[in-house]
């Protein structure tokens, strides 16, 4: 991974440039970095605060040979990663919120936001796209975000090198990555990925496409879907949803 860098001082979105490098052609494990994003974007449509200087906005482009259906788990895989190399590079405990976000404490420092492009029955290549916020002080942070949102400059109590937190990622993610591609999938890095989790445990409020969902978040299944035991002891299988804690 990163044998191939793609760096800019500006970009929309490096998801976006990803994208397009991967339909000519960029190589397996290329990887897109930009200083700063005009146009960086979270999930469900949201906007991406991604300042100049301040934080790691790459993209991983990725051709696992699996079936689309298997796109999505990357993300856990990519989670486990990134929990351990930000707890390894500030001293302090990072953990895991379903599916796609990185907090310390109630606060979030990284998102993740993979897209898939596939061809007929295969995956074309994913572009996992991750946004790490690293050198922000809490009054930089829009209003909006202050309370919620913090960086590892904040958690460690001294700024980190960029390109460091970026070779710190790449290294725990390179043999995960090996492991859910070898093994075909997250099944295999199930019990690993529940070692950095703060949602297993937790009450929680699933806002699902099909309504809300309440209960306890008790166990992860081999697909990586979120189980979820309601008040009447009847466990549902969460495939997407938007974690709240209660
Ligand atoms: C989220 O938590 O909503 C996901 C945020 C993902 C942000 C990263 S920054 C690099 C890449 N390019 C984008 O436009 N988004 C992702």
């Amino acid at each position: 991974l990163g044998r191939e860098i793609v760096y800019r001082d500006q970009v929309a979105s490096t998801n976006e440039l990803a994208t397009e490098l991967a339909y000519q052609g960029a190589s397996e494990g290329t990887l897109v970095v930009a200083d700063q994003q005009t146009g960086g974007r979270g999930r469900r449509g949201r906007a991406w605060f991604s300042p100049p200087g301040k934080g790691v906005w790459m993209s991983l482009i990725l051709r696992p040979k699996l079936s689309p259906a298997y796109a999505s788990q990357l993300t856990l895989v990519a989670a486990i990663a990134l929990s351990r190399a930000f707890s390894s590079l500030t001293g302090q405990q990072a953990g895991i919120k379903w599916p796609n976000d990185i907090f310390f404490g109630s606060k979030k420092c990284c998102g993740i936001l993979t897209e898939m492009h596939a061809d007929h029955d295969r995956i074309h290549h994913i572009v996992l796209g991750i946004g790490i916020n690293v050198n922000m002080e809490s009054s930089e942070f829009p209003e909006e975000l202050r309370d919620i949102a913090v960086s590892l400059r904040i958690v460690k109590g001294e700024s980190l090198v960029r390109s460091k937190v970026i070779q710190s990622v790449l290294t725990y993610l390179e043999p995960l990555y090996q492991q859910y591609v070898r093994e075909g999938g997250f099944s295999s890095l199930r019990e690993e990925w529940k070692l950095e989790s703060i949602t297993i445990g937790r009450n929680v409020r699933a806002v699902t496409p099909r309504g809300e969902i309440e209960g306890t978040a008790v166990d992860i299944d081999e697909a990586g879907a979120l189980c979820v035991m309601t008040e009447s002891g009847e466990i549902v299988r969460i495939h997407s949803a938007e974690i709240l804690f209660n």
